[in-house]
């Protein structure tokens, strides 16, 4: 069958509005060629193994899976990096907290910094590609977030290839056990949905421990404050700017907004 064919036939089963360009991107993936090859070589003839493969992942699609689960790659800041199962997708808005936490970072001249929650590890990552004498000291309770982290650690090696040296992983509940300073720096994008939030369906794919924070859904955020460092930089919920009535050690305390004009973290600092 023909390129052109495979994508009409599969753009028809597909029951989205980005149906056209997830099958692209899919058909890309199968045959491992850019979209640029699908359209120069329109009439170029796939086996019928590689059409069969494009439908069961057009019909996981249409079951809400998430593409980047299928293809294992995900854009964030401006980067690829690996994503699975075992992590939660990298979204938008945490290119936000990227942004506020860097200038904390520049102002403050620090060097260290905890990451609680580290996931895939774009956060970590991603600050330690943008400040180069950053160490990172990036916690997740998930040993199998952890291993996606790691992946993203080696792949983004090419580009600093301290990386490795100055992210350190650990397996572990908040900073239990972790050597502490009155100086530190924590960095943070925790679960904080409640148990109870009927999540969208295509959320239900991701792991659990990655969006829910408790029975109201701001327990891990709470505990994080109490954890009183010097500087904190948290993403948290549109509806949770009521957290600022928890940070009143703090001298500054600034929320930022995305571009809908939701809240969706804060940046406190001690004097
Ligand atoms: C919302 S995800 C954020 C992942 C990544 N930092 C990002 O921004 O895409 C939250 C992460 O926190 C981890 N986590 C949840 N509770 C934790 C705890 N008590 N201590 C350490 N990590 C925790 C989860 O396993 C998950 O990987």
């Amino acid at each position: 069958m023909k390129i052109k064919d495979a994508l009409y036939i599969a753009r028809q089963n597909h029951n989205n509005s980005r149906g056209l360009l997830e099958c692209e991107i899919l058909l890309s993936y199968i045959l491992k060629k850019d979209r640029i090859f699908l359209h120069t070589y329109s009439n170029f003839e796939i086996t019928n193994s590689d059409f069969e493969l494009l439908l069961t992942y057009i019909d996981k699609l249409n079951d809400n899976y998430p593409i980047e689960y299928i293809t294992n790659k995900v854009s964030f800041y401006s980067q690829y990096f690996y994503i699975d199962e075992n992590a939660l997708i990298p979204r938008p808005e945490t290119e936000l907290l990227i942004d506020c936490t860097s200038k904390l970072i520049v102002q403050n001249n620090i060097k260290k910094i905890f990451e609680i929650g580290v996931g895939s590890g774009i956060v970590s990552i991603m600050l330690c590609l943008l400040h180069k004498d950053l160490e990172v000291i990036a916690i997740d309770k998930s040993n199998k977030a952890l291993e996606v982290a790691k992946k993203n650690i080696q792949l983004k090696s090419v580009l600093d290839n301290s990386l490795k040296s100055r992210i350190r992983l650990i397996e572990g509940n908040l900073l239990d056990g972790i050597n502490r300073s009155k100086s530190d720096f924590i960095v943070s994008n925790p679960p904080y949905i409640a148990n109870s939030y009927k999540i969208p369906p295509n959320l239900k794919f991701e792991p659990r421990e990655a969006l829910f924070g408790g029975n109201k859904g701001d327990e891990i955020l709470l505990d994080i404050i109490k954890l009183d460092a010097k500087y904190l930089c948290c993403e948290i919920g549109y509806n949770q700017e009521y957290l600022k009535d928890y940070l009143t050690k703090y001298d500054k305390v600034s929320f930022y907004k995305d571009y809908s004009n939701f809240v969706r973290g804060f940046v406190a600092q001690k004097f």
